[in-house]
């Protein structure tokens, strides 16, 4: 039989009867970092199969809870069930979820942010997991998220917005099996609101939806597909992500007092501090008006973006601020369901939104926007937004130029997106002055040191560097923090700001990788980086986790300086009160002369 008859047989008769979620087929394991040498002559690439299939497993390694609960058990062997208790203090299980980063905080504003960006990827580009044949991890993934999301969202208006503590800031540093208890769950609800939190969370739910949705096709372009395999298609799944999408909105939405959820509840969350809630806010009516396809929503997403002044902005794109994201979804849904503006008298306004998306991308890639430059070496870096993590906002800007490059106003504006996209692809995985790669165990000069206490192996808070001297696990697929604004990498485990790693920084890697897969391009260019080429640079990297110069960070400089000129002015006030007399003699002399 032909394997073209064998996959429609399969796909027409065998599917409907699968039950329950995917089974990978076959399994995925990483494989070592030496396998990156080697160049793929096969199709789909093999090379940008495992980086997406890395990708993905790095998310399994940040699992909570009991790690068998998953459709495909626990591919981490080093890992354990952890966190048993988390929701007690609430009389909820909170159990499961992700670990956001290094330590053991289960934070949802950068886990909404992250499968927001997860889902809206697969819709245009799941195609690329099918030809990894990763669909069944992708599903695994997003379950494993989603479904603690619908654990944290209790009630319509109780959204668990953090789990756990600081641990750091406590003293731990060690395994999963000892994680300091008690953790505390923090809610915002109608008397403590979270808007910013409500509305990421109700943006996730709603791409989520679409993305498991059998009957709705998103035909972004004649060359994207509609959602991948038919095989992630589960109405039911699909209108339980929808009830949870539409009833955070509508609480977010009709709350009279908006109020991001630091600002509600203070210093405990403080590790995501959002700046505000009207971004949020905004694109999670937008992606719920394309979930719907309801124009009830897309109103409120162009009220939105004309009473809080969001155009022109120049943002980066991540937990923190959702504006490009926006941008790129007007100009899709003006592509995509151009009746959402029309049935509410708005219109259509392709050409707006494409001017809107590319006077942003145009000013990024000329240079134009005040905190946007290119490293020496060719990486995009946003002063302020770079500082503590280099490679998440130019990676989620590159995933948004390639997605939205098909739909640019000229081909010449296409090429323009896809070449700068792939340059900032092309300096992670190896194009850079250091010669790294910039994600753990794809190559040998892949990053040894990641900032993360389970896989460390450590257990000494003050010696996390050196203790242990070798990382105990391989956190396959994690992108780490990355290097500074001069392009230097010190691959040191204490150093959180370019070794740490996080769910939120992953979040653009599997789509990045399924998009190269889709278009059938040549090997990473971790291919072509010669072993044994990168070494930590000599000196110091002087970066908020390891600050030179007495240790002295922004915010205690400005300080001083504030202090000084206080002190100055101080003492000129005295001097002036001391001599009031002499200087009104002064004075007066010098009028009436
Ligand atoms: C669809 O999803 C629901 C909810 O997760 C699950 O219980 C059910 O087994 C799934 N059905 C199929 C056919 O995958
Ligand atoms: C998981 O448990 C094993 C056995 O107790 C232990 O050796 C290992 O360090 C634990 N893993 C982590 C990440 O703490
Ligand atoms: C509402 O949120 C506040 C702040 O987190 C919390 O103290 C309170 O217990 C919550 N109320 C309910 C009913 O969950
Ligand atoms: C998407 O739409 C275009 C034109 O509107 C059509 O040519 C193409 O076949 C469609 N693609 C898919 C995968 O449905
Ligand atoms: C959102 O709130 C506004 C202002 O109260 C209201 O006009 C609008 O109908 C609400 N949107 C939805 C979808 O309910
Ligand atoms: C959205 O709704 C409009 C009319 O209300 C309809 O013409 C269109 O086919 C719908 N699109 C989808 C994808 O459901
Ligand atoms: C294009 O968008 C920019 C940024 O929002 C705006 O300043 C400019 O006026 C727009 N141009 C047109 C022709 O609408
Ligand atoms: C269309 O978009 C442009 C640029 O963003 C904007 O200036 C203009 O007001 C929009 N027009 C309408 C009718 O919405
Ligand atoms: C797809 O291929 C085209 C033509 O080779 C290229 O310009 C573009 O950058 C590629 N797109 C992606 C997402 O890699």
């Amino acid at each position: 039989m032909s394997p073209l008859l064998l996959l429609f047989l399969s796909s027409s008769t065998l599917l409907p009867y699968i039950s329950a979620q995917l089974t990978p087929s076959p399994t995925y394991t990483p494989p070592t970092a030496s396998a990156g040498l080697a160049s793929s002559t096969s199709t789909p690439n093999t090379q940008w199969s495992n980086v997406l299939g890395n990708s993905l497993y790095f998310y399994d390694a940040q699992r909570s809870g009991r790690l068998n609960e998953g459709t495909y058990g626990n591919r981490v062997e080093w890992r354990n069930d952890s966190a048993l208790q988390d929701g007690q203090d609430y009389n909820l299980d909170l159990t499961g979820g992700f670990y956001d980063a290094g330590d053991y905080i289960k934070a949802t504003f950068p886990l909404t942010f992250t499968l927001f960006a997860l889902a809206w990827g697969a819709l245009t580009h799941g195609q690329g997991y099918d030809q990894a044949q990763q669909t069944a991890y992708l599903d695994g993934t997003l379950r494993w998220g989603y479904d603690w999301l619908i654990k944290a969202h209790p009630s319509d208006d109780v959204l668990f917005v953090q789990v756990g503590s600081g641990d750091v800031d406590n003293g731990y540093w060690g395994g999963d099996e000892n994680i300091p208890t008690p953790r505390p769950a923090y809610p915002v609800n109608s008397s403590s609101p979270g808007t910013d939190a409500w509305s990421s969370a109700a943006a996730a739910f709603a791409l989520g939806s679409m993305l498991y949705n059998p009957s709705l096709t998103y035909n972004l372009t004649s060359t994207s597909s509609p959602p991948t395999s038919p095989s992630l298609a589960n109405s039911t799944y699909s209108s339980l992500l929808l009830s949870h999408a539409r009833s955070l909105y509508s609480i977010a939405n009709s709350t009279e007092t908006k109020s991001t959820y630091y600002q509600t509840l203070g210093e405990e969350v403080s590790a995501y501090a959002s700046s505000n809630w009207q971004d949020d806010l905004t694109l999670s009516a937008l992606s719920l008006a394309l979930a719907t396809n309801q124009s009830s929503y897309y109103r409120d997403a162009y009220n939105g973006y004309v009473s809080y002044a969001l155009s022109g902005m120049q943002q980066v794109w991540n937990w923190d601020s959702a504006i490009p994201a926006i941008y790129v979804m007007f100009a899709e849904i003006a592509v995509t369901r151009p009746g959402l503006a029309l049935e509410v008298g708005l219109e259509t306004n392709l050409t707006g939104w494409r001017n809107e998306t590319e006077h942003y991308f145009d000013g990024i890639i000329e240079g134009n926007f005040k905190r946007f430059y290119l490293t020496k070496g060719g990486l995009l870096y946003i002063d302020g937004d770079s500082d503590e993590a280099s490679l998440n906002p130019a990676m989620a800007i590159a995933m948004l130029m390639f997605r939205y490059a098909p739909i640019a106003s000229s081909q010449e504006k296409t090429d323009q997106y896809n070449a700068f996209a792939h340059s900032q692809l092309e300096y992670m995985l190896g194009n850079n002055p250091m010669n790294a790669v910039y994600m753990v165990g794809s190559h040998p000069n892949s990053p040894q040191n990641p900032h993360s206490a389970p896989a460390s192996g450590g257990t000494d808070l003050l010696h996390i560097r050196t203790s242990p001297p070798t990382e105990a696990n391989i956190l396959y697929g994690a992108m780490v923090g990355g290097p500074l604004a001069n392009d230097r990498f010190w691959d040191w485990r204490d150093d959180w700001v370019q070794t740490e790693i996080a769910l939120d920084y992953n979040a653009m890697i599997p789509t990045l990788a399924a998009m190269q897969l889709l278009n059938q391009t040549s090997d990473p260019y971790y291919v072509q980086v010669q072993a044994g080429t990168y070494s930590i640079p000599s000196g110091q990297p002087c970066d908020a986790a390891l600050p030179c110069g007495g240790g002295l960070s922004k915010g205690a400089k400005a300080g001083i300086a504030i202090g000084v000129i206080f002190g100055v002015l101080f003492i000129l006030a005295g001097i002036l009160f001391w001599k009031r007399r002499k200087i009104s003699h002064w004075w007066q002399k010098g009028y009436r002369r």
